[in-house]
């Protein structure tokens, strides 16, 4: 889903001579003022003053527990990452100043891509300076006018932005729905050009995609499939390849796209294949050529990072005790869960209304839990949700402390 975006009315106010441009935000502005005027804290403007480590940061002055970043792998500050880093700034400069196409190609770039191959054991490896233009750019480059795109309905903002800029036609398709897939493929014309695009694990509940029969189905019908694995990279599957990997079906997919803003601790994009042509989308894919490449630090950082995690069984084994502790804790104190049983580590908490929602959120800060808060237009059937999204570094006594948090602030607002 298309996260903290609010999808603005058509303008209607004149002013002078012209339309306010900003007329079409204006019950967004309502909507925030009021919210701000009951002295209610922003949660979408909170500063972390210092970053303790992976789990710690001192927020309003206070020593808080991260709940509420991507970091599940904690490799934020592993010490060979971060030395790997300050390494590549010395040698290499603060930045390159340049398109990949053109001076932007550094040795980190290459190295980078030699450890997503290896990582992934595919033939081929694209970075991008975010998931966000990877996405963008993978999706706008191979589906364009005349081709057909289905994709589930809740896609993150990236897909559907890559689906707007290459002018494909868009078939939505129920969320994790198998059959309402199929019927939407059935439908495509034949000998037109398809592909199925997909999400390992949907962040805003945490649930995964059945991709074994969604994977089956696409190829039934021909169809290319790229599927975006931005929250389980490190942690899902045995080597950490993601729910394709879990579900046995990696060697079916077209391109697998990926971030470094998650499990790999820094930022930048990518996208992998095993397609015989895959390398001329470095000359074709506008979002990878018509932008500055990486910074020399943020390769060196993601390559070690992405290295390190080809070993991380030990993590991911205990990032799912995390998930599993925390998902039972939620729910024995009862809290309504996005999912039956926790399927990644990402747990989404149900709240009853917006109100309640921000008021929750703020609670749990003043006692020293962050977590995010996500509500409509972002989130599926215009829910509330406080998304907690778990770290390999949680410690059992920090989840259990979570859990105390939770339960204290649940009964100061009248939740549980
Ligand atoms: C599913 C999904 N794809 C892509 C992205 C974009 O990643 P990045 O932060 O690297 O732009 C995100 C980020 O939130 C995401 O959740």
């Amino acid at each position: 889903m298309s996260e903290g975006i609010i999808q603005p009315d058509q303008p209607e106010t004149l002013e002078g001579d012209g339309k306010d441009l900003f007329s079409k935000f204006d019950d967004i502005i309502a909507l925030r003022e009021g919210l701000l005027a009951s002295g209610q804290e922003d949660p979408f403007n909170l500063v972390m003053e210092k970053v303790l480590s992976p789990t710690r940061a001192i927020c309003n002055g206070r020593e808080t527990i991260l709940l509420g970043t991507y970091n599940y792998m904690g490799m934020t500050f592993d010490p060979d990452v971060v030395e790997a880093g300050k390494q590549a700034l010395a040698d290499f400069g603060s930045g390159t100043t340049g398109s990949r196409v053109l001076n932007g190609t550094y040795q980190g770039h290459k190295e980078c891509e030699e450890a997503l191959r290896e990582f992934y054991d595919m033939d081929h490896a694209m970075v991008f300076s975010t998931g966000y233009q990877a996405n963008l750019g993978i999706i706008s480059t191979i589906a364009g006018k005349g081709d057909y795109i289905v994709l589930d309905i809740d896609s993150h903002a990236s897909i559907w932005d890559g689906c707007a800029m290459g002018q494909a036609e868009v078939v939505p398709f129920k969320h994790n729905d198998i059959e309402a897939m199929e019927k939407r493929l059935k439908r495509i014309p034949e000998g037109a050009g398809k592909l199925v695009v997909l999400e390992g694990v949907y962040s805003m509940l945490g649930d995964i995609a059945p991709l074994k029969e969604m994977v089956a189905v696409a190829k039934k019908y021909g169809a290319m499939v790229l599927v975006d694995e931005a929250h389980s990279m490190g942690f899902i599957g045995e080597h950490g390849r993601g729910v394709v990997e879990d579900a046995g079906v990696i060697d079916d997919v077209d391109f697998i796209i990926g971030t470094f803003s998650k499990s790999v601790g820094t930022v930048g994009g990518f996208c992998v294949s095993n397609h015989p042509k895959f390398e001329i989308m470095r000359l074709v894919c506008r979002p990878y050529v018509f932008t500055a490449s990486l910074p020399p630090s943020v390769v060196a950082t993601a390559a070690t990072s992405i290295r390190k995690l080809m070993h991380g069984s030990n993590k991911r084994a205990h990032l799912w005790e995390n998930s599993k502790n925390l998902h039972k804790g939620l729910r024995d104190l009862g809290f309504q869960l996005g999912t039956e049983e926790p399927q990644s580590a990402i747990i989404a908490v149900i709240m009853p209304d917006l109100e309640r929602g921000a008021a929750m959120w703020e609670a749990l800060i003043r006692n020293g839990l962050y977590v995010n808060l996500a509500r409509p237009p972002a989130t599926p059937a215009n829910m509330t949700l406080l998304r907690c999204s778990l770290c390999a570094e949680h410690s059992e006594g920090e989840v259990s402390q979570i859990l105390e948090i939770f339960e204290k602030s649940g009964k100061e607002i009248g939740i549980i």
